[in-house]
């Protein structure tokens, strides 16, 4: 699964496009939304990516870091990021405001391979930030729906202020196309009606799964990834059909730097998105 690089950023890698803030809102006490188009119609119209892959986004004085494409490549036109604040270049991206402007190249790495999907049922199991790029493969979907078997989303969060996205899963539930589970560690508004307990506690609601026929997908906080792979495992789910998005320190974002190497592996390139398989066999990837 090697990465692409689009074909207007080829000549020169670094070159960013601008691209003006449509909304944006906090989603939690530290993560906000971002709804941002390209400012050259034509680009935001034709911009192509895979649920998975990201963007590098910057503002002008305060630098630039890679972010999941958390929007769908089914809903053109707008691309959509959830960003946590952390330092420099996150601090002065919450300062801005819609209409005000930042530059965004991409998309790079691989994503995850949704025509291998097709027919499957797709597992979704995110925590946290891992929601970025699961809900584009979720909303993929959704917006796709004749194209995949079942579909699976288990999402859990510390608590229910923590939950990126609530109200939007919430309204998910409601799908009969959709099976949806919602968990919180603790629940800190004594209104919650969904599951309490770490996400794995979910795992005993599932329907039965044919694991041949299943793709189980993971992204979360690090802690997850051994708990929920050891779920998937016990599914019998192959492990090239256990995928996962990893990050890395990243700079380029086009395989130049070296930052993100591991041994012969760039994961701006050959990730951030990985089978199980990969990773057993890359010992320091997870
Ligand atoms: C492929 C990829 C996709 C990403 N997608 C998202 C996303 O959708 N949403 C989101 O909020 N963040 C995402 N990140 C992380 C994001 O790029 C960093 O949080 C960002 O660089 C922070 O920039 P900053 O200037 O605000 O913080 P800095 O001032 O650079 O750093 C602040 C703190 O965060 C730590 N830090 C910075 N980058 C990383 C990293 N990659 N891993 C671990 N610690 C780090 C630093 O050590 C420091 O302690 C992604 C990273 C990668 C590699
Ligand atoms: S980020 Fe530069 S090589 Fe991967």
């Amino acid at each position: 699964m090697k990465g692409k690089i689009n074909e207007t950023t080829q000549n020169n890698p670094f070159l960013p496009e601008l691209a003006r803030i449509i909304s944006t809102h906090y989603l939690t006490k530290d993560v906000k939304f971002f709804q941002v188009r390209f400012s050259d119609m034509e680009k935001a119209l034709s911009f192509r990516y895979e649920p998975g892959q990201f963007a590098m986004v910057s503002v002008l004085g305060a630098g630039e870091a890679p972010f999941c494409l958390s929007s769908s490549p089914s809903r053109p036109g707008l691309l959509e990021f959830c960003i946590q604040k952390k330092g420099t270049l996150t601090n002065a991206l919450f300062r801005l405001r819609e209409n005000d402007l930042v530059g965004v190249r991409g998309p790079y790495g691989n994503g995850f391979p949704m025509g291998d999907m097709e027919g499957k049922d797709v597992l979704i199991v995110m925590g946290g930030l891992g929601v970025a790029p699961l809900r584009s493969v979720l909303l993929y979907c959704l917006d796709n729906r004749d194209l995949f078997n079942r579909v699976i989303l288990l999402h859990g969060a510390r608590t229910p202020s923590d939950m990126i996205f609530r109200d939007e899963f919430m309204a998910l539930k409601e799908r009969v196309d959709l099976e949806c589970f919602l968990t919180v560690d603790e629940d800190d508004t004594g209104t919650w009606k969904e599951n309490i307990g770490v996400v794995t506690t979910l795992f005993p609601k599932l329907k039965k799964i044919d694991p041949s026929q299943a793709y189980g997908l993971v992204c979360g906080p690090p802690v997850m990834y051994k708990f929920v792979i050891k779920e998937f495992i016990q599914l019998n789910i192959p492990k090239n059909q256990i995928l996962m998005t990893l990050e890395r320190r990243m700079k380029c974002g086009v395989g130049k730097c070296g930052h993100c190497a591991i041994d012969y592996i760039y994961t701006c390139l050959d990730g951030p998105v990985f089978t199980y398989w990969d990773v057993i066999h890359m010992r320091e990837l997870i």
